[in-house]
């Protein structure tokens, strides 16, 4: 009896140790610095008290650089399972009061193990990334423990979704296991990712940069889109974890979960009839098309601050999620580029790989011209969305608000690169290209011919609108599907989900693909 009550007290000792393995001093400077501790983010991220933790009492096995005298417990991350809503998620959360959260042989064992379990039982993994990368004193051990990972990250790539967190640093080689990951989410002020750090950067380029300026989560929300979705604090960034999982599937067998979706007010809906501009050259804000079709404060949108010629988020229709991918004409006049067409492919293929209906707005005069876009491979980037439209499989709708020009016509999802549904409101404008491009090609003799050339032009440009700038021609041919009155819009998609519901299409037998990459 006595010796039971040692052992368990023991144990409760060993736990303890464990819980403050970094010492107070360093979880009081994690504070300091407007951050929580990796045991604080998973109470946070997990719906209360469902945290199960694996591996507490694991501990490094090195001695070089004395390190067998510092063994403490965890080794620098917590791993584990819980729910999120209800919903199983695997979970590691580096802590950055041992060791910084570097990662050696035993902290990488740790990410694997419940990494595998993820994959074995296809619930999501969410990482929580807090550390100063490889840890120096194990070596070519921490790096072989990165590469694991990474490996891991790959196979698990399609079947479980993967978030990545970024709270903290996170820099050399480390970055590429939340690059692998399918969305990353970065906490501002505190955390920043780079290959290099500026001190190198000096080195090679003579570049006088700031890590915040460099890899913070500015730089990577608006610059190099590799982060998905910025926040002010820890705190917030675990809550948009939690509400993106509300969208998605466990895993690519599963079926997204539905919810009790309300309608937006009808004064607001109605709004649509008059929201495209009579000047075809008027900008509006796609956003108001958006949230006035799918269900109240559903919306949640994916790099928001990164090429925002495109749109792209997740939202439900009648409870049911959907991704969202729209031109929006308020910025660059919704052209498509190289940024926005990298955007939009990564997010089709996430939404087809995990049973997400694609919802497309449409307003789009074309791809942008230029030198910088063509020499910076547009044609091989603009490919990834066309690809990405071509291969999904997934129930496919299209809404095409105005401009619908080009081959950008046939990129947004149109009906002959398999769209399930295609309607255009009456303001659609179908058509190789915009009126004046095309009177300027197809009349240019009779044009320099004309005493009056504007006038001549306009008359032309009147005439080819009447013929080509509407819907009209396009379904003739059936390849729209309807014409719709906007405020229409929400209903003809719900009714199109709920139709499309048990669609099969099998893409041929392959190994994979060649996305143009
Ligand atoms: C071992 C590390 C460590 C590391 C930090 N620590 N990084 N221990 N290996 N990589 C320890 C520190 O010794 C310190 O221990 C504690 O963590 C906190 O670190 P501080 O420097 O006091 O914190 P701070 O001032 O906030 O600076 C954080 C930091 C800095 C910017 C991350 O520590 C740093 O630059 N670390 C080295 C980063 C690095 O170069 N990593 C290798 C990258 S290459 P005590 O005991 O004092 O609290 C890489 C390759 C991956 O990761 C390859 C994958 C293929």
């Amino acid at each position: 009896m006595t010796k039971n009550k040692t052992a368990l007290e023991d144990l409760a000792d060993r736990r303890d140790q464990a819980l403050v393995a970094g010492g107070e001093a360093r979880i009081k400077r994690q504070h300091d610095r407007g951050k929580l501790t990796a045991r604080e983010r998973i109470d946070l991220l997990l719906d209360e008290g469902s945290f199960e933790e694996l591996g507490m009492f694991v501990r490094h096995q090195t001695s070089a650089f004395g390190l067998d005298k510092n063994r403490p417990y965890g080794d620098g991350v917590v791993t584990g399972y819980g729910t999120v809503n209800g919903r199983l998620v695997y979970v590691f959360s580096q802590d950055f009061a041992v060791f910084g959260g570097s990662l050696g042989a035993a902290h990488a064992e740790k990410i694997i193990k419940v990494m595998n379990l993820a994959l074995e039982n296809g619930a999501p993994l969410i990482g929580l990334n807090d550390s100063g990368g490889a840890r120096i004193q194990e070596g070519v051990d921490s790096l072989g423990g990165y590469a694991d990972i990474f490996l891991q990250n790959t196979l698990a790539s399609g079947v479980v979704p993967q978030i990545s967190a970024i709270m903290g640093p996170c820099a050399g080689g480390a970055v590429y296991s939340p690059a692998i990951t399918d969305f990353v989410f970065m906490v501002k002020s505190t955390s920043y990712m780079f290959v290099t750090g500026p001190n190198v950067v000096k080195t090679v380029t003579q570049e006088e940069v700031t890590s915040e300026d460099l890899g913070g989560a500015d730089a990577h929300a608006s610059k190099s889109g590799v982060a998905h979705v910025t926040c002010a604090n820890d705190a917030e960034c675990l809550d948009r974890i939690r509400k993106l999982l509300s969208y998605l599937p466990q895993n690519c067998e599963d079926r997204t979960p539905r919810v009790e979706g309300s309608a937006p007010p009808d004064a607001s809906v109605r709004e649509l009839d008059t929201l495209v501009p009579q000047n075809p050259n008027k900008p509006y804000d796609m956003h108001d098309a958006i949230t006035r079709v799918v269900d109240t404060d559903s919306f949640f949108e994916i790099h928001e601050d990164y090429a925002q010629n495109l749109v792209v988020g997740f939202a439900r229709l009648g409870g049911q999620a959907v991704g969202i991918v729209a031109n929006q004409p308020g910025v660059l006049a919704g052209v498509l580029d190289i940024r926005s067409s990298v955007k939009g492919a990564r997010f089709v293929r996430f939404c087809d790989a995990f049973n997400i209906p694609l919802v497309v707005f449409v307003d789009v005069p074309g791809f942008l011209p230029g030198t910088d876009q063509e020499w910076g491979g547009v044609i091989r980037h603009g490919a990834k969305l066309l690809y990405a439209f071509c291969e999904a499989t997934v129930p496919k709708m299209t809404v095409i608000t105005r401009k619908a020009y080009g081959g950008a016509y046939d990129v947004m999802n149109s009906k002959h690169i398999r769209g399930d549904l295609n309607f255009a409101w009456p303001t659609a404008e179908i058509a190789v290209m915009g009126p004046k491009g095309a009177v300027e090609i197809i009349y240019r003799k009779q044009i320099a011919d004309a005493e009056d050339h504007e006038a001549i032009e306009e008359e032309f440009i009147e005439e080819y609108r009447s013929h080509f700038a509407n819907p009209y021609i396009a379904a003739e041919r059936g390849f729209i599907d309807d014409v719709i009155e906007p405020s229409n819009t929400r209903d003809k998609l719900i009714k199109g989900l709920r139709m499309l519901e048990n669609k099969v299409v099998n893409n041929p037998r392959k190994k994979h693909g060649n996305i143009p990459l």
